[in-house]
């Protein structure tokens, strides 16, 4: 029997990669998937002769777009057309959790910028309520106990998350810890996105909503588009 597995990220990815226009300055999203994304937007750069400049989220994603040379600019220089990136999870309402790779802060400021946001996914990734996926929260170090005190007062069990190749917490891109706290099932996302940026010490929380105006799915049956 031949077995013949599908790369559903990949699909995602390269099929965003193939929306993107010449001249466009393109937000280059965070994780596996977006991986995917960056790679086929270098190959076109490369084989199409298309120009483009990327926002990368990350040092992940600016590395990655350093590997494929793709042009490098900052939200300072360039308006964002169109920014591609991955997510946790996803309602029916296009409503995500993101964070897993702790690039959630800079990812929501370039998602939120672009004038169009595509989200790419396997369709593992659909859910039909939030919160199977604990929200990750950036926080400044010195607020990890009244910031705790306030997310068990929500009914979350808030844990910092801790690093696999260093001792100790993970540290951010920007420096920060990053804590996972479980709301159970989250029924009211915007609420809930509103609810966890206004507590003091948190930097940015991993719920994004109103903001998606396309998701691209990899499934075994190929590409699905959501609108
Ligand atoms: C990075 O912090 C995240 O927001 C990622 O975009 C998200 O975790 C998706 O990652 P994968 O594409 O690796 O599943």
């Amino acid at each position: 029997v031949l077995v013949f597995m599908m790369n559903l990220k990949e699909i995602a990815g390269f099929a965003a990669a193939e929306e993107i226009k010449d001249g466009q300055i393109v937000g280059l999203g965070t994780g596996s998937t977006t991986h995917y994304f960056i790679k086929k937007v270098g190959l076109r750069i490369k084989e199409e002769g298309i120009s483009l400049m990327g926002v990368p989220t990350s040092y992940q994603s600016f590395l990655l777009a350093k590997q494929w040379n793709i042009p490098i600019t900052t939200l300072e220089e360039h308006d964002l057309d169109i920014a591609v990136d991955g997510a946790d999870e996803i309602d029916p309402d296009f409503n995500l959790i993101k964070g897993g790779g702790a690039a959630h802060t800079l990812e929501k400021i370039v998602d939120y910028s672009a004038n169009e946001l595509i989200i790419i996914a396997d369709d593992s990734k659909m859910v039909n309520v939030l919160g199977k996926f604990p929200v990750p929260l950036e926080i400044i170090s010195e607020a990890t106990k009244p910031v705790f005190s306030e997310l068990r007062d929500m009914g979350a069990d808030p844990q910092i998350r801790m690093a696999k190749f260093k001792d100790g917490p993970v540290i951010s891109d920007n420096g920060n810890f990053i804590v996972d706290a479980s709301f159970g099932e989250i029924k009211n996302p915007i609420q809930l996105e509103k609810d966890l940026n206004s507590i003091p010490g948190v930097v940015e929380n991993g719920i994004f909503t109103q903001m998606v105006d396309k998701i691209i799915l990899g499934t075994n049956n190929g590409v699905k588009i959501l609108k």
